[in-house]
């Protein structure tokens, strides 16, 4: 028996076919409505959506191809089955190309019809999961998926929600470990495409060879190899999303044939000659400066122009201190949990070392840090010694011994004092929220003598 309560829409012209096929599905448990041609198939389908229709080809008035095509635009969940004559395979195959669920042949036996419902409610079934953990994705990767105390960030996280909802492609950089990606997902989860697929390609991994077959699939045939045929990312992410990452890392070839998609919203696999559309948003991410990429001659200023319709920049995390906090926060929670320890929070001085660390590899790296020091813990706050060694400073990073490690050479002291001075005042300024006047201050210096530094160590 299937599952009850589905449903099923039998459409023939042919009175004794519509008999037997409802008596035979009802006993198979699916509630069973019936049309007897296509005006009035499309009729019934939008009073009441079935999970399943049963369609014949031909028939008066309207005919099946015509009603599968307006039933589908209703409904591109619903699983249609052509009932054609031998004559009319072509006609069948030419419909599931665009969107029929599968065919059977007249005459057929109840036992093919039931197999083909019984798949076709499994695929469904299949799908709605899908559909309802994209949802939950969504709501963990939506805007407020990225936490933030920082002003501009929250900016950011506005600017997100609102151009998630058009179709504009979105370029997005920022340095490594910033939340490229993070921003991409939240892009594509706050769209009206978050039911459909999330594709990521990241152009930095894929051998130049490949790449284009990569993106646009393959024909079986297309060169040695190419066994069988290949849906490509493109093709992928229809409907929904697709996410280039480490976009300055394509090659000039495959820039132009980018560009050519971006252009005029199809493309053909390689090896075939038919056009495809590409029903698909784009949103492409990079950490390298791409306007001087552009004036080296290396990234096609055409393709920037047509990436950057909405540009979108990630902020490094030295340039917000109020998130080192939060981000080591939320982390340290998860991390615990994950490891099934309690662990109350920071102590003051392994809070001190984060604050004034500079964190090159941004989010990323502080991700990483908290990580290892729940799993280095041994009590229940983080110790400054449990904090990877780099990271260690200490807030009297003064002692030259913590400046000159094991064996480093000793430098012109003025180049020392200055990464000195500019460890103290990122700490203070990291402890003051940022506010300058306070940060002067406690240094005993001019608030003029604190802006003259912050430029002079480029400290922003
Ligand atoms: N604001 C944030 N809130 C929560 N998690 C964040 C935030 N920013 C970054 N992360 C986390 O930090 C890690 C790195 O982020 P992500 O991979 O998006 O960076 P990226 O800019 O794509 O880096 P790369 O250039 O190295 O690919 C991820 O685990 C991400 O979930
Ligand atoms: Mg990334």
């Amino acid at each position: 028996m299937l599952a009850p309560a589905q449903t099923v829409l039998i459409v023939d012209d042919d009175e004794a076919i519509r008999q037997m096929l409802s008596a035979f599905l009802s006993k198979e448990g699916l509630r069973v409505v019936t049309a007897r041609d296509g005006l009035e198939a499309i009729e019934v389908f939008r009073l009441q959506r079935t999970d399943v229709v049963l369609l014949d080809i031909r028939m008066p008035r309207m005919n099946g191809l015509e009603a599968a095509k307006a039933i589908l635009e209703m409904d591109r969940g619903t699983a249609v089955i052509l009932m054609t004559a031998f004559a009319e395979v072509c006609t069948a195959v030419q419909a599931i190309k665009d969107g029929a669920f599968d065919y059977v042949i007249k005459p057929f036996d109840l036992e093919e019809i039931r197999l083909l419902v019984r798949r076709a409610l499994e695929i469904r079934s299949m799908r709605a999961d899908i559909v309802s953990l994209r949802r939950e994705l969504s709501e963990r990767y939506g805007a407020e998926g990225i936490l933030t105390d920082n002003p501009k960030m929250m900016d950011l996280r506005q600017t997100i929600a609102k151009v998630a909802r058009s179709q504009a492609t979105v370029l997005i950089q920022g340095e490594s470990g910033t939340g490229k990606e993070l921003v991409a997902a939240s892009v594509h989860y706050g769209s009206p495409r978050a039911t459909g697929p999330f594709i990521r390609v990241n152009c930095a991994a894929i051998p130049e060879g490949l790449l284009e077959s990569e993106f646009f699939g393959h024909e079986k045939g297309a060169f040695t190899g190419a066994a069988t045929r290949r849906r490509g990312r493109f093709e992928q992410a229809e409907h929904g999303t697709l996410f280039l990452d480490e976009i300055g890392e394509i090659s000039p070839a495959l820039q132009v044939k980018l560009l050519r998609v971006l252009q005029e919203r199809e493309y053909e696999r390689v090896g075939g000659s038919e056009p495809i559309p590409a029903d698909v948003r784009i949103v492409a991410a990079t950490n390298r400066d791409l306007e001087a990429m552009i004036r080296e001659g290396t990234f096609r200023q055409d393709l920037f122009f047509r990436l950057n319709v909405v540009a979108l920049k990630t902020i490094p995390l030295r340039d917000r201190p109020e998130d080192i906090r939060l981000l080591a926060d939320h982390f340290l929670g998860r991390f615990a949990a994950d490891n099934n320890v309690v662990i109350r929070g920071f102590d003051p001085a392994a809070l001190d070392c984060m604050l004034a660390y500079p964190w090159p590899g941004n989010v990323r790296e502080l991700v990483n840090a908290v990580e290892r020091a729940v799993v280095m813990s041994t009590g229940n706050v983080i110790l400054r010694d449990d904090l990877p060694e780099n990271i260690i400073c200490g807030e009297r990073a003064a002692f030259v011994s913590e400046l000159l490690p094991d064996g480093e050479a000793i430098r012109p002291l003025r180049e020392m004092a200055s990464e000195f001075e500019t460890r103290v005042i990122r700490l203070a300024l990291a402890r003051n929220g940022g506010n300058r006047a306070r940060t002067a201050i406690q240094l005993g210096i001019s608030r003029r003598a604190l802006l003259y530094k912050l430029q002079e160590y480029a400290i922003t």
